[in-house]
């Protein structure tokens, strides 16, 4: 068994450092060995959280033998190549949100993960946060009843950003359904499955990407009205709403630390949150390394394929293609 997981970071930008810093958090694990590019980022960021090695091109990264998992950080368009290097290199992956731009890519990703029985995860942190282990304790206690409508969005002003921001650059898949869409989309698929009916409006960029996105998803009884934006701030409240009561995520929802439940009575719960919140993710895939298995049960390779399965049928709706797809 392993007694100490041994992670690598590859990509060292803004997310690598937040989860980095969570991963000081976990206990049984290390930060073994960070690669980036850019030879200066990689040394600036192993002296800042005492890395032992680092690279200044990603294939040494895939080649240290001292490293079990590696967490891929870099931009969404990357994240194929990057996931492929990894597991052809026999190494554990969890991928940054999405886990690829479509599903041909996210379905080669599974197959190779499954035929050389790598462990491999899309780091959809929000399912690994305490509130959200409690949302889905309530739901399946019948606390609401059916569930009726979800509402849920993630917003937040990015017209400040730099003409050359991620964000809204579509050769490096940006857009806010891949970038921040996918949390609602996450919300709802979790909580009532795969949708029959998926209704979607998008208003694009200049550069080709959806700045907003609206999603409304029909199941059989009930509804998810979905939003997504890079163009406003707003409350990032989810609401679900059953027949005998609701429940309330608090602002911002995906990362909440708060959840209220009003049924005939109200019932809020606080928990105490490790680090930013990616410390859930990190634990669940150092467990999944010890159990050695290949797939998260929380956040499976199913769920990974559904929600971009999703994502494609939304695009599509929309005319949203990327380059070399
Ligand atoms: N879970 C969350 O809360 C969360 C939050 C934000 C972002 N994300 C996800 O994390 C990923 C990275 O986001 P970020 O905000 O960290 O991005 P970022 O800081 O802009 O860039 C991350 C890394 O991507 C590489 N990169 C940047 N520009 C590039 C270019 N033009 N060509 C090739 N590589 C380039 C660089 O890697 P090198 O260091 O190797 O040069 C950079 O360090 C995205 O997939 C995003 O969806 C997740």
């Amino acid at each position: 068994m392993l007694k100490i997981v041994r992670w690598g970071i590859l990509g060292l930008g803004n997310i690598a450092q937040k989860f980095a810093d969570d991963l000081k958090l976990v206990p049984d694990c290390k930060l073994e060995a960070v690669a980036s590019s850019n030879s200066a980022r990689a040394r600036n960021f192993a002296d800042t959280y005492k890395v032992n090695r680092f690279y200044d091109n990603y294939h040494d990264l895939f080649k240290d033998p001292k490293v079990d998992i590696i967490y891929i950080a870099s931009l969404n368009n990357n994240h194929y190549e990057h996931s492929i290097q990894a597991i052809k290199n026999n190494k554990a992956v969890l991928c940054e949100k999405p886990l690829a731009i479509n599903k041909s890519q996210v379905e080669d990703l599974l197959q190779l993960s499954n035929k050389k029985r790598v462990f491999l995860m899309e780091a959809l942190w929000t399912r690994f946060n305490p509130v959200f282990d409690q949302l889905l304790t309530w739901i399946s206690e019948g606390q609401i009843g059916k569930i009726k409508c979800i509402y849920a969005s993630f917003s937040f002003n990015g017209t400040k950003r730099p003409n050359d921001s991620r964000l809204f650059n579509l050769e490096k898949g940006g857009g806010s359904l891949l970038d921040i869409g996918i949390y609602p989309l996450f919300l709802s698929y979790q909580l009532l499955g795969y949708p029959s009916t998926i209704i979607s409006n998008a208003i694009k960029s200049d550069t080709g990407v959806d700045n907003q996105m609206a999603i409304i998803l029909r199941y059989k009884d009930s509804q998810a009205l979905l939003y997504s934006s890079f163009l406003h701030n707003e409350d990032m409240s989810a609401k679900i709403c059953g027949e005998k009561g609701e429940i309330y995520v608090d602002s911002r929802w995906h990362e909440s630390k708060t959840i209220t439940l009003s049924n005939n009575y109200k019932t809020r719960k606080k928990f105490e949150f490790l680090g930013k919140g990616y410390v859930y993710e990190i634990m669940e895939s150092n467990k999944c390394l010890r159990e050695k298995t290949i797939e998260s049960s929380k956040w499976s390779h199913k769920n990974s394929l559904d929600l971009v399965k999703l994502m494609d049928t939304i695009r599509s709706q929309n005319d949203i293609i990327y380059p070399n797809e």
